[in-house]
This record gives structure tokens, sequence and C-alpha cells, in this order.
């Protein structure tokens, strides 16, 4: 069994998880602003990602301007510790928030990457404090286990990416047939409900008939691949029934947490039959 197959089947913190995620989700529910800032939804990208780099970036620097810089680099260490502090903060908010919408193996790598980052801001405040108090030695010391630590959080952070998709464009490759391609016969199409359909290659595919208008997209939720035809439709808009993030008929991203809309699909009907193709109109 490797580390990560211990970590992901490590299940102690399970029930305290869930109660925390609930507390997260009330603070900021699925659809509110909030959601959609912290999750990156202006952006069109994660927010959590870019600001992991500016906390141990800090903190490293500040190291290495202890072994370094001499006597003489004791303000600018400790200024760049304190620099890390303050960055910890909206990047625990984002990663709080992603960490909300998680479930089974990767909430709980999530939530050991958090413990793992609560310590080390915990020891990087308490060396703040002794390098302030004039004490760098433990100062430097109390740094280097931060740095080991909030390390160890990162190894488990890239896990869950890239060993676990979260956090990735879920529809990064689904941009559909490049030919047009049977889905399904048109007769089963009924008006104003989300009907899903599947292309011969394997395509998941989301159709809306609006009177005479069909519109089609993936299937496949951006944010983290639930399939969007059991979620709802709520007038001219897709609600993924996971984690509430919100489509327009034609794709486009209106709330998080997705950062991405989805790949919007051409469609025809030929002989009875609806098909689609990669969206080029
Ligand atoms: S899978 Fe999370 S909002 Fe769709």
């Amino acid at each position: 069994m490797t580390i990560t197959d211990r970590l992901e089947n490590f299940d102690a913190m399970d029930r305290i998880a869930g109660r925390l995620q609930e507390a997260v989700s009330q603070v900021v529910p699925a659809g509110s602003r909030a959601k959609d800032a912290l999750s990156g939804t202006w952006l069109k990208h994660p927010v959590h990602p870019p600001l992991t780099d500016v906390v141990p970036g800090s903190w490293l620097s500040g190291l290495s301007v202890d072994v370094l810089g001499g006597e003489e680099g004791a303000r600018a260490s400790r200024r760049l510790v304190g620099l890390g502090i303050l960055a910890a903060l909206p990047t625990a908010a984002t990663g709080a928030s992603d960490w909300s919408d998680l479930i089974g193996k990767d909430r709980r790598l999530g939530s050991i990457h958090a413990v793992a980052n609560s310590t080390a801001l915990a020891a990087q405040t308490l060396s703040w404090v002794e390098r302030r108090r004039g004490h760098r030695g433990r100062g430097v010391a109390l740094s280097v286990m931060a740095v080991g630590m909030s390390s160890a959080a990162a190894w488990i952070g890239g896990h869950l990416s890239f060993g676990r998709a979260v956090g990735v464009n879920h529809t990064a490759v689904e941009d559909g047939p490049e030919e047009w391609t049977a889905v399904l016969d048109s007769a089963d199409l009924a008006d104003g409900e989300l009907t899903a359909g599947q292309t011969s290659d394997g395509f998941d595919v989301l159709l809306v008939k609006r009177g005479a208008v069909i519109h089609a997209m993936a299937d496949r939720c951006a944010h983290m691949g639930c399939p969007l035809h059991e979620g709802e439709l709520d007038g001219n808009i897709v609600r993924c029934g996971c984690h509430g993030s919100e489509f327009t008929l034609d794709g486009a991203l209106v709330h998080g947490p997705a950062t991405n809309g989805q790949p919007r699909f051409d469609v025809r009907i030929s002989a009875g039959t609806v098909e689609v193709r990669k969206g080029r109109s």
C-alpha cells in the first residue's frame, strides 16, 4: 500500500470533516458571490493553486535569507515570514471553499492537507513572534519545521490535482466530434427538459429542446464531472446537481464553483435523428 493509499483511507477525521464542510457551505453557499470569488469563477481559473505558491515561496525565501544573509538579513527574513503568514489567510479561505465540495478520499486528502498547512502556519506565527523578540535561532528552528510541514502539504495538494483530478477542467477533452454524429432519435427529445445522449464515439451530450431550437453541450460538468442531465433546468439556466454550478443553454459559465464553461456543440436533425458536432458557429 502506498503512502497516498494510506492517506486516502485515513477515515479518523471523516465525522468532524463532514461537520466542518456543512459549516463552510453555510458561510459560502453555492451560487453566492463569495463562492464565485473564492472558487475563481470570475477569473476563469481556480484561485487557490496560484496563492499556494506565495506562502511557501515567502517562507522558503525567508529561510534562504537566514542561511545566506547573516545578521544583516534578520529583518528581511522576519518580513518574509510575515508575508507568508498574511498570504496564508486568503489561501486558506480559497482552499476551505474548494475543500467543501469534496467527498470520500478527496475530502480526506484535503483534510490532511489543511491540518499540515495549519500546523505550518502556527509554527511560522510563533517563529515571527520569536524573531520579533530577538530570538532568531528559535525562529529559524520553527521556520524549518514549518517549511517541512508546508512541503508535505503541498505534495498532498499536488496529488489531489494530478492524481485525483481535483480542481482541473473536467471538460478539457470534451470538445465533441469533428463531424456530424448521431446522438438520439429526435422523438426522444421532450421540450424544456434536460436530455442525455451519447455519440457512437463516446461523447456524453446534454440536449435541451426549446420549441424549434435545440441546444447541446458536454454533459460532463466542468467542475468535477457530474452529469448535468441529472441537475435541473431553471429557465435558461442549467444547474449542476452536485455543487450548483450554473451554465447558460449555450454552455457559458454563470456561477461556480466551476471555473470553465461547458463545450457547446452544433446540432441538427437529419432524417429524424439528432446529430451533433464540435461547436463552430
Ligand atoms: S460537478 Fe461540481 S458543480 Fe458540477
